[in-house]
């Protein structure tokens, strides 16, 4: 009776059945090294921010299919303070990040045509693309020192069928930003092969290694090839419950134009962004600033205290992050992943992510959420290190 588009298994995972059966046993909850819910990280969110939504100037309903003129300038001013010119008429609101994939493969894509992923990276793209009936076909992100995109595997990767080359920068969970050199080449493969590019840029503010930041290239400043920069406040402002997020339509002006043109049919049909979020976005774009610093702030901290606890357990590597909300752990394959994060939460009574569940293509890797309160975040990092060091020395 049901599409394929939906699994046709839906049983939980070996995880979360554990945490499941933990809780229902009453034991104590375990740090959660996965919790990556800015609202519930014990930041301060000024309480009337959402008393804009209640406006009544958002009591008329006038649809319009990109969005109202006021919040998309509010978008645009995000961009400038990026340093980049993005013009409001090719800001597209939507009602979430993810919103804006499907959008974008409803624009691009025919039922089993390609798109790019880049492998690690965010468990999403499966269940995003599959729903939109498009087949994801990795390309591979290599660490030697830092992480850089194997721009061979992007080539390799290219068939008849492909439509869009999908980067997340910085990517979640490497924490890599594409580099303005390595966005120029990818764009001269893209742009002749009238594959677009589309980057998930939602994490852009947040920069962990100085210097990231200005050396990363940005989609929106780019003339030779259609791109979508994705944005939104879920992650820019720590808002995620506020369901607006964007797309900002870039290329050559032609063909940025003819997409824009049919990205409003597909926005029409759907009307997805609540007009009380469109007439708050000014201010929710403003005065989430002070979201966003602690958020930055706390992501900093908690990967200062994991790099320097790396130096406690040489057993362990923490792979350099340049930006985001998630660092990357590789430690002794002494156990299959899926064993050991089983294990770290039965003993150690700390919950963290495998490395499987982002694609890595080998083994062993942990990923740990970087916004967890300081104190538990140490005392988390302590548990799963402290099991290495014994792991490791164990004859
Ligand atoms: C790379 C990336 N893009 C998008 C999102 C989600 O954004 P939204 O809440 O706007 O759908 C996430 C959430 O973790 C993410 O990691």
């Amino acid at each position: 009776m049901f599409s394929s588009r939906v699994p046709r298994e839906l049983a939980a995972n070996r995880l979360t059945i554990a945490v499941a059966a933990q809780r229902a046993a009453g034991r104590r909850p375990p740090i959660d090294l996965t919790a990556s819910n800015p609202t519930r990280a014990g930041f301060d969110y000024p309480h009337d921010l959402l008393a804009p939504l209640a406006d009544p100037r958002a009591l008329a309903y006038a649809p319009a299919p990109f969005g109202m003129r006021s919040a998309r300038e509010a978008v645009a001013r995000d961009y400038a303070r990026h340093g980049l010119e993005v013009p409001p008429d090719r800001i597209v609101l939507t009602a979430s990040t993810s919103d804006a994939y499907s959008m974008l493969f409803k624009l691009l894509a025919d039922a089993g045509d390609e798109v790019l992923v880049p492998r690690p990276s965010y468990p999403l793209f499966d269940p995003l693309t599959r729903l939109d009936l498009v087949t994801p076909r990795p390309y591979d992100l290599d660490i030697h020192g830092g992480w850089a995109i194997d721009v061979g595997s992007v080539e390799r990767a290219i068939t008849p069928r492909t439509r869009a080359l999908l980067i997340v920068s910085p990517n979640n969970p490497t924490g890599s930003f594409v580099t303005a050199g390595e966005l120029d080449r990818l764009a001269a493969i893209c742009a002749p092969r009238g594959i677009a590019i589309v980057a998930d840029e939602v994490f852009a503010d947040y920069e962990l290694r100085a210097g990231a930041r200005a050396s990363a290239g940005r989609v929106a400043a780019r003339a030779d090839v259609l791109s979508f920069s994705l944005g939104g406040l879920s992650k820019s402002i720590g808002l995620p419950q506020a369901k607006l997020g964007w797309i900002a339509v870039s290329g050559p002006d032609a063909l940025a134009r003819a997409a824009l043109e049919r990205l409003e049919h597909v926005c029409d049909a759907y009307l997805a962004v609540s007009t009380p979020v469109q007439v708050a976005a000014p201010s929710l774009l403003e005065r989430g600033a002070a979201i966003r610093d602690q958020i930055a702030q706390r992501v900093a901290v908690n990967y200062a205290t994991l790099a320097a606890g790396r130096d406690a357990a040489p057993a362990c590597g923490v792979l350099p992050a340049d930006g985001g909300w998630y660092a990357v752990v590789q430690v002794p394959s002494l156990e299959p992943e899926e064993d050991l994060v089983l294990r770290l939460l039965a003993t150690d009574e700390v919950l963290v992510h495998p490395g499987y569940f982002f694609d890595f293509p080998r083994e062993s890797f942990l990923v740990v959420s970087l916004l967890p309160p300081p104190a538990a975040f140490a005392d988390g990092i302590a548990r799963v290190l402290r099991h290495f060091d014994c792991t490791a020395r164990r004859p």
